[in-house]
């Protein structure tokens, strides 16, 4: 429901800087989710929008009023945090209920509610168990109740399905983005799982270091990353390539890399420019080798490794330019380690090469 902005916002832990002047604004209704890896301050961004804890400087506004020093029972918000799922001492039913029966609805009201929200979420465990009694997922889907059962404004959620097997995380996932637009909700959830923010995010926000490093819809983080960080973050694996612009005709460029390589692309960088090329692992596709490979975006190889991954297969392919990894759909054809092949780039991201050098400029820390 509400529009949410979080301007300039910084937070210390003593000597670790959490949050290191961070701007977001989240659209009224909108799913974000915020992926980055441990420690780059997903939970305390989440906890001072929440009204957890408070920043050190910057502020938090929702619908442009600042709710900065509000605290966190008038905030509309409704949560899943990380650490803290229930109140150890009151069983599932009353921590379900807990909001609605601290409002003073009537017993008819808190009743249909509570059964309502357990219902949407299917619960079936026992409302008389207490939270030690259940499973870790069985407590994120009760919090998970409990947080639609204050009928909140806002959902901030922290790894909400992290302890749910991969079946029934992948189900629930879609079941909240579903939910959540249903019920007209403002949702930020925070998650490790990059294929689970692609799958259900309007936006991403890409967090590194205290620091937000892209926002973006799935596709524009996946398609467009601004950073190298992103491009590896985003996708799972990717290869990266050193090479300089050869030759321009307006945006068109001409990459060679370093062993003699010829890419043609796009990029804004001028001509002699250091770049890193960046080309994602189902962006390349293997072919028989026939005769001698010529042509732009065109590499011969030796397959190295190969792994069933299900659906596909992916190569480890040895090239003058280094060794690049090939993830191809099984059943279109197939190569045995040790075949010679050619390989098509099919689609790369050129970025100026990253002064820290490419180890520091991917780095997770
Ligand atoms: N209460 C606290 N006291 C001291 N340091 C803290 C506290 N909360 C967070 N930090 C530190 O701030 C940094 C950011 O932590 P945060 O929990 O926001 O990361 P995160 O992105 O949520 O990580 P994860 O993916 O592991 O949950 C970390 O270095 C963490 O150790
Ligand atoms: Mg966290």
């Amino acid at each position: 429901m509400p529009d949410i902005k979080v301007v300039d916002v910084y937070k210390r832990f003593g000597r670790i800087v959490a949050l290191d002047g961070v701007n977001l604004h989240v659209r009224d209704g909108e799913y974000v989710c915020i992926i980055g890896p441990s420690g780059s301050g997903k939970s305390t961004l989440l906890k001072i929008i929440a009204g957890i804890i408070q920043p050190d400087r910057g502020d938090v506004f929702f619908d442009d009023v600042r709710v900065t020093d509000l605290p966190l029972e008038e905030r509309g918000i409704g949560m899943v945090m990380q650490d803290i799922l229930l109140f150890p001492h009151m069983n599932l039913w009353d921590n379900v209920t807990f909001s609605p029966l601290t409002r003073g609805y009537n017993r008819e009201i808190i009743v249909n509610i509570g059964n309502e929200v357990m219902n949407l979420l299917k619960i079936r465990a026992d409302k008389k168990a207490y939270p030690s009694e259940l499973s870790r997922g069985e407590q994120q889907m009760i919090a998970l109740a409990r947080a639609l059962a204050s009928r909140p404004r806002v959902l901030l959620l922290d790894e909400p399905l992290a302890s749910l097997d991969a079946h029934a995380a992948r189900a629930l996932r879609y079941e909240l983005r579903r939910m959540v637009k249903e019920l007209g909700l403002t949702a930020i959830h925070v998650t490790h799982n990059q294929e689970e923010a692609l799958s259900i995010a309007d936006r991403v926000v890409v967090m590194r270091k205290g620091k937000i490093e892209q926002v973006g819809t799935p596709l524009e983080l996946y398609l467009m990353p601004k950073t190298p960080f992103v491009s590896r973050f985003i996708g799972g694996e990717a290869n990266f390539l050193e090479g300089h612009v050869a030759q321009k005709y307006g945006n068109k460029a001409v990459i060679e890399l370093r062993n003699g390589t010829r890419l043609c692309t796009y990029t804004h960088l001028p001509q002699g420019s250091h770049v890193l090329v960046a080309v994602r692992p189902e962006h390349i596709v293997l072919m028989k080798k026939t005769k001698e490979i010529h042509g732009e975006n065109m590499l011969e190889g030796t397959i190295e490794d190969k792994n069933f991954l299900g659906a596909c297969i992916r190569y480890v392919v040895k090239t003058k330019e280094g060794s690049l990894i090939v993830r191809m759909r099984r059943g279109v054809i197939s190569f045995r380690i040790g075949e010679d092949v050619a390989l098509r780039l099919d689609k790369v991201v050129i970025f100026e090469y990253p002064k820290e050098g490419l180890l520091k400029a991917i780095a997770y820390e």
